[in-house]
């Protein structure tokens, strides 16, 4: 099976969503992992009680780069071999982006390219949007950008608050990323040629302002 590690910063239920469709037998990753910059990330008590390994290290005081490189030694030492960040709430360096490229996905709640970044659901109601949703994607040195895997619209309701609609979405994520990880990793293509696509789409983007 595909080693994957998780990255979680809060509540973790995506990736006790990962966890528990990785107990199938016919399920092709397993989580070798679950690392936070938070130790007091409610998620990792639950996978260490599923008695699955965990890392904390808290980025106070440290560079990007410094505190990457800590969670980057935690991930090799598990022998790693897919990154699924859940909630991660850090901008990662592009040294590390870099270090994990084609192998790194990302789970955001929002349908991209729409509501990059934070408060997505509020903006979606704000802009009247008949849907809101969530999407899985390959990281790359762009934040929230790299190639969609997966999305899953839900419909905005009447009345619909920021809450009750991320209560909503949080249900579709929970579906959308076991899937599209378990697809992801289970797919034939060789790890070298995805981070060889992945970079010649970052080439082709066009410069930022
Ligand atoms: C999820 O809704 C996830 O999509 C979002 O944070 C929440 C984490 O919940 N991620 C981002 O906003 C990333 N920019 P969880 O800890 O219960 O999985």
């Amino acid at each position: 099976k595909a080693r994957v590690a998780v990255l979680i910063s809060g509540t973790g239920t995506n990736m006790a969503a990962l966890l528990y469709a990785a107990k199938a037998t016919d399920c092709p990753y397993e989580i070798v992992l679950v690392a936070s910059n938070n130790p007091d990330a409610g998620g990792l008590k639950l996978a260490e009680a599923e008695g699955i390994a965990t890392f904390a290290h808290p980025h106070k005081g440290l560079s990007r780069e410094e505190h990457d490189g800590i969670m980057h030694e935690a991930l090799i030492a598990a022998k790693t071999e897919f990154v699924a960040l859940a909630g991660y709430m850090r901008i990662l360096s592009s040294g590390f982006v870099e270090k994990w490229e084609g192998r790194m996905l990302n789970i955001h709640p929002s349908l991209l390219p729409k509501y990059k970044g934070l408060h997505t659901h509020e903006r979606a109601i704000e802009a009247g949007d008949s849907h809101g949703g969530c999407s899985v994607h390959l990281v790359t040195a762009e934040l929230d950008d790299g190639p969609i895997l997966g999305q899953t619209p839900v419909a905005i309701l009447p009345g619909d608050t920021a809450d009750s609609l991320a209560a909503r979405v949080l249900i579709a994520e929970h579906q959308l990323y076991s899937r599209c990880l378990a697809v992801f990793v289970g797919r034939e293509t060789s790890p070298d040629h995805l981070v060889a696509q992945v970079r010649e789409r970052a080439l082709s983007l066009p410069e930022a302002d």
